[in-house]
């Protein structure tokens, strides 16, 4: 018999959102509070780590409360405590494990150490349960990475970005072509109204087989397209306006087709029936669209979060704790954040 349901706090700072959430049995969301610093970051065209960190120590503690709020509880009706500890800016990260700590000792529940990319992996279990094992295309501002998991907690890489991120190439690309930050969903409207073949942008594909990434030569590309081969980094005019769709849908297109065809490569070598998409990225109309028809057409079953848990979130934080801890991984209350992702390549063999 089941027993009573286990109520876990979520907590994420790894970046430029404060979120909270509380999750019960690692699939109901009871609540989901982001505070975003978007608007702090965006005339810099990125995250500065010492304002993130700024930002995260006076938006905690209400964020906790409200997320706290938000599902009808109090402190005492929590059963665990779940914290982003890696990967990510080790200041901003420092912030969100400092207050869960405090949470668990306080409460005397468990704590539950999450790495940051297995959580994205998880977010889509939020919705509806997931089929193991899968494939997953983990894509954000940060990383880029193909994960094999055969349950929430056993994940291992198949591949990652040798540079550049996905979503730093859109963000980059987005800033190149006079466009809103976050770049990703601007190129994604900007796109809506141009013409993917319009400019032949690279597919860097890397050694043949590999389910590596490069994504650092589509952002020169799109900066020569622009302004030429002496074109300088920054400091340019903007393309003019009537220019800007072909040039986004072109640079999404191509994203998109290395997306894409090396997420199907890699589930259908590693012989899973699913493919999840997640991170920021997988918010991107044109992914979502095309990784469906194209797994569909595998006979793949493909699997994405909703766009709000796609993003940076705590939901997916609390879901995955919730995970860890029934397999027997509470972390100790001295346990320290790590800007790194302690992530096993075992499976790493050969290409696929
Ligand atoms: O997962 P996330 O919220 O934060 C990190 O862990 O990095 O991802 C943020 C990234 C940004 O680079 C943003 O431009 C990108 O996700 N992004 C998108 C879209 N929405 C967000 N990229 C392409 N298309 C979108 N619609
Ligand atoms: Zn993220």
């Amino acid at each position: 018999m089941a027993g009573p349901p286990m109520r876990i706090l979520g907590i994420e700072t790894s970046c430029d959102e404060t979120a909270a959430a509380v999750v019960e049995d690692g699939a109901r969301v009871l609540s989901s509070v982001v505070a975003s610093q978007e608007h702090l970051h965006a005339k810099y065209g990125g995250v500065v780590p010492e304002i993130a960190c700024r930002a995260h120590v006076e938006a905690v503690v209400p964020t906790i409360d409200q997320a706290i709020q938000r599902a009808g509880l109090t402190l005492d009706a929590l059963d665990a405590v779940a914290v982003t500890t890696c990967p990510g800016l080790i200041g901003a990260l420092l912030i969100g494990v400092a207050a869960a700590k405090t949470l668990s000792w306080l409460l005397g529940v468990p704590l539950a150490a999450v790495n940051h990319i297995e959580a994205h992996l998880y977010a889509p279990a939020l919705d509806a349960p997931l089929d193991y094992p899968l494939v997953g295309l983990i894509a954000s501002g940060g990383h880029t990475m193909l994960l094999h998991a055969t349950s929430p907690v056993d994940i291992a890489v198949v591949g990652t970005t040798t540079d550049d991120a996905a979503g730093e190439a859109f963000d980059k690309a987005a800033s190149v072509l006079g466009l809103s930050y976050p770049g990703g969903p601007a190129i994604d409207r900007a796109a809506r109204g141009g013409n993917p073949k319009a400019v032949a942008f690279p597919r860097t594909m890397l050694e043949p087989g590999s389910s590596d990434f490069s994504f650092s030569g589509i952002k020169t590309a799109v900066l020569y397209e622009c302004y030429g081969r002496n074109a300088r980094g920054r400091g340019n005019a903007p393309p003019p306006p009537e220019a800007v769709p072909d040039l986004a849908a072109s640079f999404q297109e191509a994203v998109v087709d290395v997306l894409v065809e090396k997420s199907v490569r890699a589930a259908l070598s590693r012989g899973v029936g699913t493919l999840v998409a997640g991170g920021g990225v997988a918010c991107n109309s044109r992914l979502r669209a095309r990784l469906a028809e194209e797994a569909a057409k595998v006979g793949l079953r493909v699997r994405f979060a909703p766009p709000a848990l796609c993003t940076d979130n705590a939901a997916m934080v609390a879901g995955l704790g919730h995970h860890l801890l029934t397999a027997g991984r509470e972390a100790p209350l001295d346990v320290t954040p790590t800007p790194y992702l302690p992530f096993s390549r075992s499976l790493r063999k050969g290409k696929v």
